[in-house]
């Protein structure tokens, strides 16, 4: 079984959509193996989206990231890394189709509304990151 780490940024949670977001994993078929309500450091939020470091928005990124509470999980199931970002949608809002969270839930790129670990690798890290833990597709 594979894991994957999603995050409901803080956009998300302060709209409300917790609930909605964990209803669509689960409906999914999805299984929760680990959650938490926490604050992003900055530095969490550098190390989180390293790989964009040289992009213009970074500082925003990182600024929006950390600034209020986030949503942490950590879901299981078949594929689940790329099943997971097929539920979230397309980065930009406005390609994301609807039905996708992105493109029921949100307009813009910059608060669009949840993360999802984008390889098996990332998920490691970022479970890893965020959980203090390997994921346990690792064996
Ligand atoms: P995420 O990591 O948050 O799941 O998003 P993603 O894989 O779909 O996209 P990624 O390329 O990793 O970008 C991370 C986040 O950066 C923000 N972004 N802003 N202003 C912009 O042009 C821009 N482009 C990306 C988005 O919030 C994106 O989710
Ligand atoms: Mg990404």
């Amino acid at each position: 079984m594979e894991q994957t780490f999603i995050m409901i940024k803080p956009d998300g949670v302060k709209r409300g959509l917790i609930g909605d977001i964990v209803l669509r994993f689960e409906r999914k078929g999805f299984t929760l193996i680990d959650a938490k309500l926490m604050l992003v450091s900055k530095e969490m939020a550098e190390k989180h989206y390293s790989d964009l470091k040289e992009k213009p928005f970074f500082g925003e990124l990182v600024e929006f990231i950390s600034a209020n509470p986030v949503f942490a999980m950590v879901w299981e199931g078949n594929d689940a890394v790329k099943q997971s970002r097929a539920l979230i949608g397309a980065t930009n809002p406005v390609d994301a189709e609807i039905g996708s969270i992105r493109g029921d839930f949100a307009t813009d790129v910059a608060s669009n509304i949840i993360h999802g670990s984008d390889s098996i690798v990332s998920a490691d890290r970022e479970i890893n990151l965020f959980f203090r833990r390997k994921a346990s597709f690792a064996s």
